[in-house]
């Protein structure tokens, strides 16, 4: 640390969440990966007093949006525009705080990726090469990424598509393919000679070490596999035979309606393209700079595991291409040199009942129904103490209803419930204490503490432990309380002074818990805030806005958004919340109404058979 400066200097936070595909809305294991740890960690370093830049979106090119487009026999744009008002919705219902949730089909973006892809061109990182590309034996044209099947190198899975393996999640090229087909015809398609540009990535190869070398505090899993892409890095094609996508913005190519730019290029681009968007809609054109130029300032990407290696590889190597810092040096462009991530913090997977989540085959529990049957606050419990964070974890309904009635309706609930109630019953308001006995002290210190230890876990992403600090402060809670035996304090007038004080130092305890479960918890959080006599935003909720794309780009190609277009963003006013990491104090003197039941019972059946729209099996 600088001398001069205190622990409370702001810091610059980026919070970078990997952008959900618009082919579908959203079920429980996406949210579980990229969601709710990314809304918990900037929920935090808002608290922590941190200036925090919250961006994603949803990604919109590729061949996922064309296979699902086919299926649902509408255009590709159709399904864009429907997919991305649906994952809005999931999202903002959430209550994931993000300050732009935007899309990857705005002039913005294509402005953006253009300008990286020239920059990256420029320098020398873009290289153009003959590659071996399918065609059609029976037509002559070129055969598209995803209307090639065949057997997966990898796993063997026998229906992997050109592009990518469902079943192991590897990316693929359509050469890779064992026994490739025609997904058309069952032709077996004819590789041709065909020019793409590669990223030079063995150009870029020992700076991304260098930098990789110094990122020692990664989830293990996480730093080892990054560090074991080094080993094998080949330049990787960047452009792709496609009609979907970005034009690719070089001379000859711009017009090329099969020649676009990778989605996978363009996407990582969207956290850039989304801050300079935000700083243009918050009137402050300037405003993305002080998150992606100054080198203090930090990023965390946060994902499922199959995406690390777009954010622990290809991103880091454009970011370090267009900055002019491989082997072949280069230039500085228009947006300066840019931040590489601080940290990719990727998640596992969270399965169902011990499947793979799969739409087609209705392995699926999507976030739109959870929400309107549950609330959002029960899933944000569950996927923070009983998700994926470390490992691959399954949901089932028992331990679903099972945590949420024994941990958050008894646990946390019932404190906040029955500490409220009795105090409203026995002075209308929040007592004024006597001096403290040592067990009042023991629990407040501990809450004390817990603000250090837990804030400390969650500032490293260390989500499950922070909570799990928390949900054993509430414990200790409910179990002073127990023994204090306030109920029998009340029948004894003598004793009132020290009912009082008990209270009291409940309340302080309940109001410290809810600010630690604030990150986690913040609809319910809000709520508690007004049963302790509070009023105002304690906890933002994001809102949906509607926005015109009318900005003005230098785009150049053929298929660009058209400008004039309306689009629904997710952003929010976050800075006047008044939550913040650190204690309250409970005002005695505050009045207080009888509460009003905080967390839902779950019939325990549910448990067995799961609702009727994700039936247990
Ligand atoms: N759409 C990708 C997926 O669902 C994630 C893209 S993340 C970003 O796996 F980096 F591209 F933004
Ligand atoms: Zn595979």
């Amino acid at each position: 640390m600088l001398e001069g400066m205190t622990e409370s200097t702001p810091k610059n936070i980026l919070v970078s969440v990997a952008w959900p595909y618009a082919n579908g809305p959203r079920h429980i294991g996406h949210v579980a990966g990229f969601g709710v740890p990314s809304d918990v960690f900037a929920r935090y370093q808002r608290m922590a007093g941190n200036n925090v830049l919250m961006v994603s979106g949803t990604d919109e090119h590729g061949t996922p949006l064309l296979v699902q487009a086919d299926k649902e026999n509408v255009t590709v744009k159709e399904l864009a525009d429907k997919y991305n008002r649906q994952i809005v919705e999931d999202l903002a219902g959430l209550g994931l705080s993000y300050d732009l949730f935007t899309r990857t089909t705005t002039r913005n973006h294509y402005s953006v990726v253009q300008e990286l892809f020239k920059g990256l061109y420029s320098n020398g990182y873009m290289i153009k090469e003959t590659t071996q590309g399918a065609i059609s034996p029976s037509t002559g044209r070129t055969l598209p990424d995803r209307y090639i099947e065949g057997t997966c190198p990898i796993c063997g899975a026998t229906d992997a598509r050109g592009d990518q393996c469902d079943t192991c999640g590897n990316q693929l090229d359509p050469i890779d393919l064992i026994n490739p087909r025609s997904k058309i015809n069952g032709e077996t398609p004819e590789f041709i000679e065909t020019e793409h540009f590669m990223l030079d990535l063995p150009a870029l190869h020992d700076a991304l070490k260098a930098w990789l070398e110094t990122r020692e505090d990664w989830r293990p899993n996480v730093l080892k596999f990054a560090l074991n892409l080094l080993e094998d890095m080949r330049p990787r094609a960047m452009t792709r035979d496609i009609d979907w996508g970005i034009p690719v913005p070089v001379e000859g190519w711009e017009d090329k309606p099969s020649k676009k730019l990778y989605v996978w290029f363009d996407a990582v681009i969207g956290y850039l393209s989304a801050s300079i968007e935000w700083a243009a809609r918050t009137g402050d054109e300037d405003a993305w700079k002080k998150f992606w130029q100054d080198p203090e300032s930090q990023g965390y990407y946060f994902m499922g595991k199959d995406n690390i290696t777009f954010h622990a590889q290809i991103w880091p190597a454009e970011l370090l291409g267009y900055s002019g810092k491989g082997s072949k040096g280069g230039e500085v462009h228009k947006y300066g040199e840019l931040n590489l991530p601080t940290e990719v913090v990727s998640s596992e997977f969270l399965t169902m009942s011990g499947s793979k989540f799969s739409s087609s085959k209705g392995v699926v529990i999507y976030v739109k129904d959870f929400l309107k049957e549950f609330g959002p606050d029960p899933l944000r419990y569950f996927i923070a103490v009983a998700g994926p964070e470390n490992n691959d974890t399954d949901f089932t309904w028992d331990e679903f209803v099972r945590r949420i009635n024994n941990e958050l309706a008894n646990g946390w609930g019932n404190l906040v419930n029955r500490t409220v109630s009795m105090a409203h019953k026995n002075f209308g308001q929040i007592p004024t204490p006597a001096a403290l006995e040592e067990s009042d002290q023991v629990i407040l210190d501990l809450a004390a503490r817990t603000f250090d230890e837990a804030g400390e876990d969650l500032a490293a992403a260390k989500f499950k432990n922070a909570i799990g600090k928390v949900m054993s402060l509430v414990g200790e809670a409910n179990a002073y309380i127990a023994e204090q035996e306030p109920w029998q304090l009340a029948k004894d007038s003598s004793q009132r002074e020290r009912l009082a004080t008990v209270l009291w130092t409940a309340l302080q305890v309940v109001s410290d818990c809810n600010t630690m479960l604030t990150p986690f918890l913040p609809h319910t959080a809000q709520a508690v805030h007004e049963t302790l006599g509070r009023t105002g935003v304690w906890a933002a909720t994001p809102r949906i806005e509607e926005v015109v794309d009318d900005h003005d780009f230098d785009l150049v190609g053929v298929g660009l958004p058209e400008k004039g277009q309306t689009y629904p963003v997710i952003t929010g006013d976050y800075t006047s919340q008044q939550a913040t990491w650190q204690r309250i104090d409970v005002v005695p003197g505050t009045e207080l109404a009888k509460p009003k039941p905080l967390v839902a019972k779950l019939d325990p059946e549910l448990g067995e058979t799961g609702p009727e729209w994700a039936p247990v099996k």
